[in-house]
């Protein structure tokens, strides 16, 4: 069922508000919820009213000693969730302090990789049952490690091979390009690492309550950022001409252009490359003139400075700018052709809301070039080949 929306891409992005209070329901307890996400103590089974401002996870709680005493993680995914493992390494990094892999769990498992049974492996994936990340896992957790699945498919083969983990809890995703798998995915990421964090005593108290505070803020403002729909609707016409396109962003938001550039190359087919922003320097800046439309994701965090720098080497060379910013800037759009704004948030939780104009630019684009975006050529849901 559609909902009535003309496909079910659309659909799962307006869906992403919701499916992010079912993701954090019963895990996120922010003392200034109003309802809906009542503190639940699982030993119980019923309310707990002296729960405030806190993460629970029972896959925390369970597997707490071995997860702490982890040397490394190691991340292993393919497509939209390699690019949200790419996000969970800098959460987990920053708040747990533990070193962070991130592997396409194609690479990983034809590489000999060097695992030790200290190793916690995160397997990141929607379907559950993407053919080399089951590969991956099955290898790891020979040579000893304990795998841990953030998986959407409840039931499904890598969440059955896992030996705990989080469920992404965002319903079936039937449009071939990921969108609300992938906010999910964040999600639950960075409730793994405040858990985490927190646990080990590697999160100062403050940031740890302010995160909680803005992640449960986090589904209105993605409800602000739809009110951008018709908009960008309106700025996809002028871009169905393009036969290449650059994504750019730094920190947080890099691997929100990865996303960004995968999901306008598997649904509308133009040639979409996403970037550091400041490697464009090392070669890519060569290919911008003015038929090459850069999107930047510039909101208004660390980089914030260098970026507008790097937009206005783009711009020199007639490069036409697309620019994701956070409310009330001004800076950006004395440079830029056109600017889609996203509430202010902490660092850390911009990708939440960055990635959603660039899901609805990929869908309006292709729907403009009269594309079936639901079922892509060429492309699966789930990739069960090898
Ligand atoms: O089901 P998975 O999350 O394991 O799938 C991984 C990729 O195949 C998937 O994310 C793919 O890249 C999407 N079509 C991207 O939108």
């Amino acid at each position: 069922d559609k909902g009535g929306f003309p496909h079910y891409m659309l659909k799962e992005i307006f869906d992403q508000p919701n499916c992010l209070r079912d993701c954090m329901r019963g895990r996120l307890f922010a003392e200034d919820d109003m309802g809906g996400n009542d503190a639940y103590d699982p030993s119980t089974g019923y309310a707990d009213p002296n729960v405030h401002n806190d993460v629970v996870l029972s896959a925390v709680r369970n597997n707490r000693d071995r997860l702490l005493s982890a040397s490394r993680f190691i991340i292993v995914a393919c497509g939209t969730s390699w690019h949200a493992g790419l996000i969970g390494k800098q959460l987990i990094e920053h708040y747990c302090k533990i070193p962070v892999e991130v592997d396409y769990a194609s690479e990983f498992r034809y590489r000999d990789p060097v695992i030790y049974p200290t190793d916690v492996v995160i397997a990141i994936s929607q379907s559950g049952e993407t053919a080399d990340t089951l590969a991956a896992i099955k290898l790891a957790k020979e040579k000893g490690a304990c795998i841990f699945g953030i998986v959407n498919a409840v039931g499904s083969s890598i969440a059955r091979e896992t030996d705990t983990g989080i469920y992404i809890h965002v319903g079936p995703e039937i449009g071939v390009a990921s969108t609300k798998a992938f906010t999910g995915q964040l999600t639950c990421l960075i409730l793994l690492a405040l858990a985490l964090g927190h646990t080990k005593g590697t999160i100062d108290e403050k940031e740890y309550v302010d995160m909680i505070h803005e992640l449960n803020a986090i589904p209105a403002k993605i409800e602000e950022v739809l009110k951008h729909n018709e908009d960008i609707r309106l700025l996809a016409r002028t871009y169905t001409y393009a036969t290449n396109f650059l994504y750019l962003g730094r920190g947080w938001n890099y691997p929100v252009a990865l996303e960004g550039a995968l999901k306008l190359k598997e649904i509308s087919y133009i040639h979409a490359e996403g970037y550091p922003a400041a490697e464009m320097k090392h070669g890519p800046i060569a290919l911008v003139d003015n038929m090459m439309p850069c999107l930047f994701v510039a909101t208004h965090h660390k980089g914030y400075e260098k970026i507008i720098s790097n937009m206005q080497e783009v711009k020199a060379r007639g490069g036409r700018i697309i620019a994701v910013v956070s409310a009330n800037d001004d800076e950006v759009s004395k440079i830029a052709d056109a600017v889609i704004e996203v509430p202010d948030t902490l660092a850390p939780l911009a990708p939440l809301l960055s990635v959603i104009p660039l899901q609805m630019l990929a869908y309006h684009i292709a729907v403009e070039k009269g594309l079936n975006v639901d079922m892509p050529r060429n492309l699966a849901k789930s990739v069960t080949v090898e």
